[in-house]
């Protein structure tokens, strides 16, 4: 039998499965599961997620019969378990005995029993019974063959992300009061002096409700911060008692992505693996570059360790206005990208696709049809094409740029009023940015503004809107060791506190930037701005912006890269350049449209020394696992047409089983896996898309 090391995920291949909820069906169909499910190589299984009420049916008494019958038998044919610890939902018996579990609203709703999650994340209530849970489980499978992970909850925040109920609001103080001590302080870091806001007693503060016009901006700021470490508190309490019982057996809970509401930078380093849930929407038909930022934020969270792709759709999900189902092989697609991504597996919601309930018509790995179903079909033929892929397990992605990703900024700069726009969104601004250096062929890490290495050599900032001193330099040592930085706008803008910069932005960067903002200049809904030609690039093209400009000032040793035409701002500062150290400092003052935010980035990385597309293309993607010795390409087409494209030499197709030279012709949705000698330079420079082949 394998030894795995402690805390990892105990499974010695890619994992391949999906959610299953074997009390949704008789026992008799759970025999005919398994038999599917090993035809169409499933490994792994997550259960029971949603089952609490059927394990407690009265409190404090335990049924585990048919759950040890389920596990022993998916064991005996060869299934690992994704354990959930179950508490994910409350039982209605919990609801009713405790009403005071249930969550409120901004305006003091009271949300009802009759969906899932019906727990206010800091009653002390939910948690006792729910630790309780955990402790029954970790107690009775602990020791469990086939448990192979444990699956704290299920994507936290996903219904009630915050909660206003009085028990909430009580919380809130004993976290302010943590944070700030004295009542004074924290008059000072919310600076309350403002519209006689002042507060003598921390009793008198409430979480922001409902209120008559604009709240202030540090109340609503540290209610999300409270909000994420609330349910952050949950997730640890559970993992404390998972520690004790079981310290061997890895912890995860599973995220959703690029995910607003909670900090995950805080939740990743809580667990043992970062798992992930995304639901790329097929009608959308480049989802697949969002994707893209959302993986690498994946494998970011823990360094670089790999991930796993937990639930996936196998075609349409039930939950958007309009579902619109995968084509074919786009589920292998999209699969084999967060593999390539750093996911070492591919898992999907669901198993077998529900009779009843709110997801009956969400697609599933056994459809409706059963066997015969083109989603089964599909989701096996994947099962035998991933055990080809057995020697990425453990493998790193190679990425030389990286963007930032900070919480308290995109929380601070979507207040819902306030601001000098709200049109400048935090997060389409990143994948923005991200989706450009997509475009010239770059693979994207994400990285916090601290601790920067100088393992890249292109940091991208596309919106850093709160930056404190310790942010700032150590965005400034990564340029002054030789790094490339580039920052946009409306960034280094307020202190944690919401207060802003002394002297204005980009307060604690203004040295590194070469720049001083004046004022800010949105542009009104449906305008444009125009801004000169890069330099070297076609006189006749210049720049464009919407929604935001700035009036800034370059200090004298900067580089004016670019200046805004016609308008108040003609002639002024546009975009900059400051060579500081070893390295460079850009900063954008507009709101590029995503083709002069290529023209821009591409300058940048030519100036970094990487590699660029000769043509951008955000159909074509190519990234690359290494173990250092050997590399894995992944040649992904999402577009419409074939694209052909070279290759390093010495490759073999591990999923065509042939060894390949000179070119590859990739049909569309199709996908290559090229195994080859490792090389330092392996990128865009050394798999190119002859452009004739390209549907950009
Ligand atoms: C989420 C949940 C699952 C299921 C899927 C449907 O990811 O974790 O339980 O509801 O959505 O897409």
């Amino acid at each position: 039998m394998t030894t795995f090391p402690p805390r990892t995920l105990r499974l010695d291949a890619l994992a391949y499965g999906g959610d299953y909820n074997p009390d949704q069906w008789s026992e008799e169909t759970w025999k005919e599961d398994v038999r599917l499910m090993q035809q169409a190589g499933v490994n792994l299984v997550s259960l029971p997620v949603f089952s609490w009420p059927l394990i407690e049916k009265t409190p404090g008494t335990y049924e585990f019969g048919w759950l040890d019958r389920v596990i022993d038998l998916l064991w005996a044919h060869g299934i690992k378990i994704d354990l959930a610890t179950a508490t994910a939902t409350p039982p209605a018996w919990l609801v009713r005995q405790h009403p005071d579990v249930l969550p409120h609203n901004a305006d003091g709703t009271r949300l009802e029993f009759g969906s899932r999650q019906a727990y206010c994340p800091s009653s002390l209530t939910f948690r006792e019974h729910a630790l309780r849970l955990t402790e029954a489980m970790a107690n009775r499978y602990g020791d469990h063959p086939a448990l192979a992970l444990w699956h704290i909850s299920n994507e936290y925040g996903d219904h009630v992300p915050r909660c206003w109920c009085p028990i909430s609001a009580e919380h809130f103080r004993r976290w302010l009061e943590r944070r700030y001590g004295t009542i004074d302080a924290l008059n000072t870091a919310w600076g309350t002096s403002c519209w006689g806001q002042n507060y003598t007693d921390y009793s008198q503060i409430e979480p922001p409700r409902t209120s008559m016009g604009p709240i202030n901006p540090t109340q609503q700021l540290d209610f999300e911060r409270f909000s994420s470490d609330a349910l952050l508190e949950l997730f640890q309490a559970e993992i404390d008692v998972l520690r004790r019982v079981t310290p061997d057996i890895a912890v995860t809970t599973n995220f959703m992505s690029l995910f607003k509401e909670l900090n995950y930078w805080d939740f990743a380093a809580a667990e043992d693996l970062v798992t992930d849930d995304a639901y790329p929407d097929p009608a959308d038909p480049y989802a697949h570059v969002p994707a893209a930022l959302n993986y690498g934020l994946m494998r970011s969270l823990k360094g670089g360790q790999p991930w796993l792709l937990l639930e996936q759709a196998p075609s349409a999900v039930s939950w958007r206005d309009v579902n619109v189902p995968k084509a074919p092989g786009r589920m292998r697609l999209d699969s084999l990208q967060a593999i390539a991504h750093g996911s070492d597996g591919a898992m999907f919601f669901q198993w077998r696709q529900a009779k009843f309930g709110p997801e009956k018509y969400h697609s599933a790995m056994l459809g409706h049809r059963g066997e015969n179903s083109r989603s089964y079909q599909e989701t096996s033929a994947l099962g035998a094409e991933i055990k080809k892929l057995g020697a990425i397990r453990g493998t790193r992605v190679t990425a030389r740029t990286a963007v930032v990703v900070d919480w308290d900024s995109w929380w601070g700069s979507a207040a819902p009023d306030s601001l000098p726009s709200q049109r400048l969104d935090w997060l389409a601004q990143t994948r923005a940015w991200h989706g450009a250096l997509y475009a010239l062929g770059h693979t994207v890490d994400v990285v916090k503004a601290a601790d920067l290495t100088a393992a890249y050599d292109l940091i991208v900032v596309p919106n850093l809107y709160i930056v404190d001193d310790d942010q700032a330099q150590s965005l400034t040592t990564f340029v002054e060791n030789g790094g490339h930085l580039i920052v946009g706008p409306f960034s280094a803008v307020v202190d944690p506190t919401e207060k802003v910069h002394t002297g204005g932005a980009p307060g604690p960067l203004r040295n590194l930037l070469g720049v001083e903002v004046d004022e800010w200049w949105p542009v009104p809904d449906g305008q444009e701005r125009t801004i000169t030609p890069l330099p070297g690039a076609d006189k006749s093209t210049p720049l464009t912006a919407t929604i935001w400009t700035e009036w800034i000032d370059p200090t004298a040793d900067a580089d004016v890269i670019a200046r805004y035409e016609g308008g108040v701002l003609a002639g002024r500062a546009a975009i900059v350049r400051n060579h500081h150290g070893n390295g460079a400092a850009w900063y954008v003052s507009a709101a590029l449209t995503d083709d002069s935010l290529e023209e821009l980035l591409r300058l940048v990385l030519e100036e970094a020394g990487l590699p660029t597309r000769p043509t951008s293309n955000r159909r074509v993607e190519i990234v690359t696992r290494t173990d250092g010795t050997t590399d894995y390409t992944f040649v992904l087409n999402h577009g419409t047409t074939a694209a052909t494209v070279s290759v390093p030499t010495g490759a073999h197709d591990l999923l065509a089983g042939t060894d390949v030279t000179e070119h590859i012709e990739v049909p569309s949705l199709g996908a290559a896996v090229l195994r080859h000698p490792a090389r330092y330079d392996q990128d865009l420079l050394t798999v190119t898309i002859p452009s004739k082949n390209i549907e950009v």
